[in-house]
């Protein structure tokens, strides 16, 4: 069968996986090719087990690939044969030289825009797909139109909005599409193939379309928003627990003025994931850069009260065991950055159980999908640490238990079963607020909320 269109994705990360397997199930006539530098990525892409844990996943990846989704090493060809090009490739916070710990850093970007260059032999539309500083369109077009040689690159910037955990329903059914474009007749034309692919399954009316700056800052703006929402309640935590006022209560009161929004407003241990904090930093270093000092301070503000909560935790986890942890076993129950999910970067647990770690504390690790990625993590972290994924098992003979993921499986276990096996006094610290206090309070732990007031026996 003769394909309509033939679609490239370089970058087979947790993005360039899902959304091309959407692609792909929405428009069965459409040929996809995901290629990335690492092989080994691509053969698990190729296996029966995925290299990532995402729900729904599975099953569109069977039902679409080797029939019109393909996942290949084969980059230069990938490049040759396709005309529609999707970038998803990382952008991670640089960690040297200028901007260091706050820019991004474009090495994997710039090194597939010379890639393009180096195997095209016709004109292509090159998608931005990762999410980038504003105006790195410019950048790219100026390395792809180097070579003066007939060959013509359209770059047109599409961020990703999904979330890990509901990745497959958010590409399903997104809140919205975006697409920025240089404003040339050119720049609307290769828009419009892309509208043409979203209109497959998208209403048009959640097509939005931009100019390309606007896209592109609009992605780092939009996790910032969210990335902000989570830092103000979890402030607004802090303060509940001194006024004996309940987070809980409050965001609710709070969330149902429809101005406001009842969404993101879940008091929590922090805020992890690859990208809130890299693209507030992002956003934060741009400011700068521009000059706009004050308005990068406030943004800064969201990454200092998500580190300033996290430290809060542990040091809460400190005094309540009278102020020392060494010997102590602690069990972390969840080690992914949030539910549903084994991705475990910038998770809030890591840096919770470095810090245990510190204290001279023994740490148990559970997790139902993350144990793995948790035990490369901390392979250079000294400390006695075990991972087993049994929460029994794992909380037996512990001194503490932390809820670091707010997996639905926690919720419905036998506490007072977990009790009988745990050293007394026992304690209880819930980094999500998922637990049911009073009744562990009832069965004899001492608990320790996040925005509400402990329950203990002393
Ligand atoms: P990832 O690390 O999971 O995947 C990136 C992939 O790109 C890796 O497999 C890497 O080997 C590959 N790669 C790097 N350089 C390459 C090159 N020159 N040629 C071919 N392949 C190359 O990252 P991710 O989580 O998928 O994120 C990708 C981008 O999407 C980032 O900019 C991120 O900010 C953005 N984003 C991520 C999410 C998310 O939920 N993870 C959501 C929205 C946007
Ligand atoms: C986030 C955004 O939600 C996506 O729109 C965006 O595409 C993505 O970043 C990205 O650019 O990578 P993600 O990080 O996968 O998605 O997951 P979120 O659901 O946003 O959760 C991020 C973190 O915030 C998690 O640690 C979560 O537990 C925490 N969180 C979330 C809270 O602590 N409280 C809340 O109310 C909500």
């Amino acid at each position: 069968m003769t394909m309509k269109k033939n679609i490239l994705c370089i970058g087979a990360g947790y993005v360039g996986g899902p959304t091309m397997a959407m692609i792909a199930h929405k428009c069965p006539k459409y040929k996809i090719t995901v290629v990335d530098i690492n092989p080994q990525r691509i053969a698990e892409w190729n296996s029966d087990t995925l290299p990532i844990y995402e729900p729904g996943l599975d099953e569109l990846v069977l039902a679409t690939r080797g029939k019109n989704l393909f996942f290949s090493a084969d980059i230069a060809a990938g490049i040759r044969d396709n005309d529609i090009i999707f970038v998803s490739v990382n952008t991670p916070t640089k960690t040297f030289g200028a901007g260091a710990g706050m820019a991004a850093d474009l090495q994997f970007w710039e090194a597939t825009a010379r890639q393009i260059l180096q195997y095209s032999q016709s004109s292509k539309i090159v998608i931005e797909k990762s999410t980038l500083p504003v105006k790195t369109a410019l950048t790219m077009e100026q390395i792809l139109n180097s070579a003066h040689n007939g060959i013509f690159f359209d770059v047109l910037s599409n961020p990703e909005f999904m979330a890990e955990g509901t990745a497959i329903q958010d590409l399903e059914n997104p809140d919205r599409i975006l697409i920025g474009s240089r404003e040339t007749e050119r720049g609307l034309t290769a828009r419009q193939v892309l509208v043409d692919i979203y209109t497959h399954w998208i209403p048009p009316e959640k097509i939005v379309t931009s100019n390309i700056w606007s896209s592109e800052l609009s992605k780092l703006v939009a996790n910032a928003f969210l990335a902000q929402r989570i830092s103000s309640i979890n402030a607004i935590s802090a303060l509940c627990e001194k006024a004996e006022a309940n987070i809980g209560e409050v965001a609710r009161a709070v969330g149902m003025d429809s101005r406001i929004g009842a969404k993101f407003l879940n008091a929590s241990v922090g805020f992890g994931g690859s990208c809130f904090k890299k693209d507030i930093l992002n956003l934060v270093y741009l400011c700068r850069s521009y000059g706009l000092d004050e308005v990068a301070d406030y943004w800064e503000g969201v990454v200092k009260i998500n580190e300033y909560q996290q430290n809060r935790f542990t040091m809460t986890m400190l005094k309540a065991m009278f102020n020392t942890l060494a010997a102590k076993k602690i069990c972390l129950l969840g080690f992914a950055f949030k539910a549903n999910t084994g991705d475990t970067r910038e998770s809030p647990a890591l840096f919770i159980a470095r810090r245990l770690l510190e204290e001279k504390a023994e740490v148990v690790i559970s997790d139902p999908k993350a144990l793995q990625n948790a035990t490369i993590d901390l392979k250079d972290v000294r400390g006695s640490i075990r991972y087993v994924e049994d929460p029994y098992e794992a909380t037996a003979g512990c001194h503490a238990i932390a809820v670091m993921t707010e997996w639905d499986l926690y919720r419905n276990l036998d506490f007072k079963r977990i009790y009988r096996t745990m050293s007394q006094p026992a304690f209880i610290f819930d980094g999500r607020n998922i637990l049911d206090h009073r009744r562990l309070f009832d069965i004899g732990f001492n608990v320790y909320p996040i925005g509400k007031p402990p329950l203990t026996h002393f």
